[in-house]
C-alpha cells in the first residue's frame, strides 16, 4: 500500500529500492559501480545509503543530519549528460510514485528535479552548456 508517511523508515526503503534499480541501468549504473563497486552490500554502498537517507530526510522534513556538498561530488564522477540525468529522474519518479501517495511522491520528485537542474547548470550541461573552452 502507498504511504504518505515520510520518516527514516520509509526513506530507507525508498533509497535502497531506488539504487537497486539504478545500478542495473546501463546508462546510469556504471557511474555508481565505478565509485562504489557492484556489490550493493559492501561498506561503500552502506555508507552511501546512510548519506542518502539523511539527505532525503533533510530535503523532505528539514531534519538536520546531512552536512555534505552534493554538487562537488557530481563534478568529479565522470561526464554526466542530460540523458543520464533524465534516466536518473525517470527511475526516481517510478520509485517514489510506486511507494508514496501522489502528493508526497510529487514533492520528492520536484525536489529531485530542482537539484538535478542546479547540478546541470553548475556543470554546464544541456541548455546550460557554453561554447567556451575553459582549458586555457
Ligand atoms: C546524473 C545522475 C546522477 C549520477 C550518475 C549520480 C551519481 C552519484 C554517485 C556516483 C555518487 C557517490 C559519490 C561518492 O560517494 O563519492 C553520488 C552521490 C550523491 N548523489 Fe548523485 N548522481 C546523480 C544525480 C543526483 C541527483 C539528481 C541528486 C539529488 C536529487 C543526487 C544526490 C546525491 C547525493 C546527496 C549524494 C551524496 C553526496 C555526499 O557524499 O555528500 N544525485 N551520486
Amino acid at each position: 500500500m502507498k504511504t504518505s508517511e515520510v520518516d527514516l523508515e520509509s526513506i530507507e526503503i525508498m533509497v535502497r529500492a531506488f539504487y537497486a534499480t539504478l545500478v542495473k541501468d546501463d546508462l546510469v549504473g556504471p557511474f555508481f559501480i565505478k565509485v562504489l563497486g557492484d556489490d550493493l552490500g559492501n561498506g561503500k554502498w552502506r555508507e552511501h545509503y546512510g548519506t542518502l537517507d539523511s539527505f532525503w530526510l533533510l530535503m523532505m522534513t528539514g531534519e538536520k543530519g546531512y552536512m555534505g556538498d552534493p554538487y562537488m561530488v557530481h563534478a568529479f564522477i565522470g561526464t554526466l549528460t542530460v540523458e543520464v540525468f533524465d534516466r536518473w529522474l525517470e527511475i526516481f519518479h517510478k520509485q517514489v510514485h510506486s511507494q508514496f501517495t501522489p502528493e508526497i511522491a510529487d514533492k520528492f520528485y520536484s525536489k529531485s528535479q530542482t537539484i538535478a537542474s542546479r547540478f546541470m547548470e553548475g556543470l554546464e550541461i544541456g541548455e546550460f552548456a557554453t561554447d567556451e573552452d575553459d582549458d586555457y
